[in-house]
């Protein structure tokens, strides 16, 4: 049906399409993933598009303007064309879309903020495998830049369960392969595309953070190291380290955005990015960081492949943010960090008598904090940093302010990591992934978990393992996040076992995989050592018998038949 009767013969007519809900269209951790092949049913993604329309905007919709960009995987572009097609039928305005479809995640949270846009689309499945037997993905992003809460991806999931048409201009055809700005008339209102630049606001962004001059001198004396994984960030690697650090082109490594990513996982960490893990070994580079498909995730190395968790990270940049300008000039508000998080950072804001925010799993919770203006820093164990200067966390700005400490201390990452043990003592972490175990076990296991909660016996138990090595539980929960701004309550977040002398086991099941489970082990040791040397050893040989005591407790081998973790971070 045309709801355009007087112009039968209009090039751009609005078409009703009728629809039926599909099951399981709830937005997971970070929108919505599942297999390419399921995305590309007929109405799949549309029904997605006008659901986060109606949820994302409301009364705002006539009129909106919006952001679409992606990280180039496959069905990127077919998707941002249907937004475009849907979004123009809806009466959005303006869609602001990267050239040929490409915005990394950080990119399109400022370009939101920047042009004071109305919310956003992001095409991505993140770190997972691309292809067309990969992973898609979509993201609805709010008017602060960041992913849409809980209260809007609840309310898109309510709708796409009863979800009867959707709107859309089915032969609007748009050229997003160059730069330009394009106006069409549909049923008499303005709709204007305007494809812009994928990098160019992002670079001047960066420019007003980090000191650019200083890192130039300082990255031409080291050799430096980044992997864009194939995925989006190597145009924005290439213009931020080579044309404006002056450093060599080769200092890219993988540095063309692939719709499968050349096959692989695009996930920086020491199993996915192996590669980079191997070259760092060899001795020859100072600092590494690898970058996931939509750039929001990194892994940073040092010299001989020395690796920096996530936690330590987060905790690093909390204790040396004033030697970056964008912090001299807003002053350090506060932290936050994910449950599951070690509580490296905590420890930090102790020692500087500033606040530490502990969240749910998952970007979307830091961003009231931020826009209260109760932190700037926040970060997450997988492998995710980030400031208020957006509201995504932000893979090159990770390595960029590690770079700006390496400089400011003049210091090895490992020697800056070994000075920060000494002083607020290390939080040994690991995290065990079983990727796609079914969801039966996964449900079992976490069903098995909280019955011990709810046996007021496990308080004050005490969990050895086989060497004799026992640790008392003081606290044990389901972890529940009531937010200090809005007051909503986020529940299930993770069991969370807390024992006396402060170490943590954490299970959770992730929200970001497309099918099955993946179950989540989060295992931390708190030491602080006399001799520093003791801060050297290996983080699995230390949380060992905390491991075995999280791998028997849960019973996940009898349940998951699964002997080893698919992944070990
Ligand atoms: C994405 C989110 C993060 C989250 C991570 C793991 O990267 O943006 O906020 O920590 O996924 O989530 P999961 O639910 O799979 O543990
Ligand atoms: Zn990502």
């Amino acid at each position: 049906m045309s709801c355009c009767a007087r112009e039968p013969m209009a090039p751009h007519n609005i078409e009703v399409i009728s629809t039926a809900p599909f099951d399981g269209q709830k937005p997971g951790t970070s929108g919505l993933r599942k297999p390419v092949g399921v995305f590309q049913q007929p109405h799949y993604t549309e029904n997605f598009i006008q659901a986060g329309l109606i949820a994302g905007l409301g009364d705002r919709l006539r009129g909106s303007s919006l952001v679409v960009g992606g990280d180039g995987r496959f069905f990127c572009k077919e998707a941002a064309q249907l937004i475009i097609k849907i979004a123009a039928a809806n009466g959005v305005s303006k869609v602001v879309i990267g050239q040929n479809g490409i915005l990394s995640t950080p990119a399109c949270s400022h370009i939101i903020r920047k042009y004071q846009l109305d919310g956003g689309f992001i095409l991505t499945a993140s770190h997972n495998p691309g292809g067309p037997k990969g992973d898609f993905g979509i993201k609805y992003n709010i008017e602060n830049g960041g992913p849409a809460p809980e209260s809007v991806t609840n309310k898109i999931f309510e709708i796409s369960k009863t979800i009867s048409d959707y709107k859309i201009v089915p032969n609007l055809k748009v050229d997003i392969s160059t730069l330009n700005t394009i106006a069409f008339k549909i049923c008499g209102n303005d709709f204007t595309v305007e494809v812009i630049d994928s990098t160019t606001d992002y670079v001047q962004l960066m420019k007003s953070i980090f000191d650019f001059t200083t890192l130039k001198n300082y990255a031409k004396t080291k050799r430096l190291l980044l992997n864009g994984m194939n995925g989006v960030t190597g145009p924005y690697l290439k213009k931020i380290f080579v044309e404006e650090l002056g450093l060599p082109a080769d200092c890219c490594l993988n540095a063309e955005p692939l719709p499968d990513f050349g096959g692989s996982h695009p996930d920086p960490n020491l199993t996915y990015a192996k590669d980079l893990v191997d070259i760092m070994k060899q001795g020859k580079h100072d600092f590494a960081a690898a970058f996931d498909g939509d750039g929001d995730r990194n892994m940073i190395l040092g010299h001989n492949a020395f690796f920096v968790t996530p936690c330590d990270s987060l905790a690093v940049l909390a204790a040396n943010l004033e030697c970056i300008p964008y912090f001299k000039t807003n002053g350090i508000k506060g932290f936050a960090r994910s449950m599951p998080t070690s509580e490296a950072v905590d420890k930090v804001a102790q020692l500087s008598g500033k606040e530490c925010y502990q969240v749910p799993t998952g970007w979307k919770f830091f961003g009231n904090l931020m826009d209260a203006g109760k932190i700037n820093l926040c970060g997450e164990e997988s492998f995710g940093t980030g400031s208020d200067h957006i509201r995504e966390k932000d893979g090159i700005w990770a390595a960029l302010a590690w770079l700006s400490v390496l400089e400011h201390t003049n210091k090895s990452v490992k020697d800056v990591l070994v000075q920060h043990w000494v002083v607020y003592g290390r939080n040994f972490f690991t995290r065990y992934d079983y990727e796609n175990v079914s969801s039966e076990s996964g449900d079992k296991m976490m069903e098995l978990l909280t019955k011990l909660i709810e046996d007021p016996k496990t308080k004050g138990m005490t969990f050895s393992d086989p060497t004799g090595k026992s640790y008392k539980m003081a606290n044990l929960d389901n972890f529940e996040y009531k937010d200090p701004i809005d007051g909503s309550i986020s529940k299930n977040q993770g069991i969370r076992f807390m024992f006396e002398d402060g170490s943590r086991i954490i299970y959770r099941l992730s929200g970001t995989g497309s099918s099955g489970a993946t179950i989540r082990i989060y295992v931390e040791g708190y030491e602080k050592y006399p001799n520093p040397q003791l801060y050297h050893q290996d983080a699995q040989e230390v949380l060992k018998p905390l491991v075995t005591i999280a791998l028997r407790t849960s019973k996940l081998k009898e349940l998951t038949g699964r002997e080893e973790p698919t992944v070990i971070t």
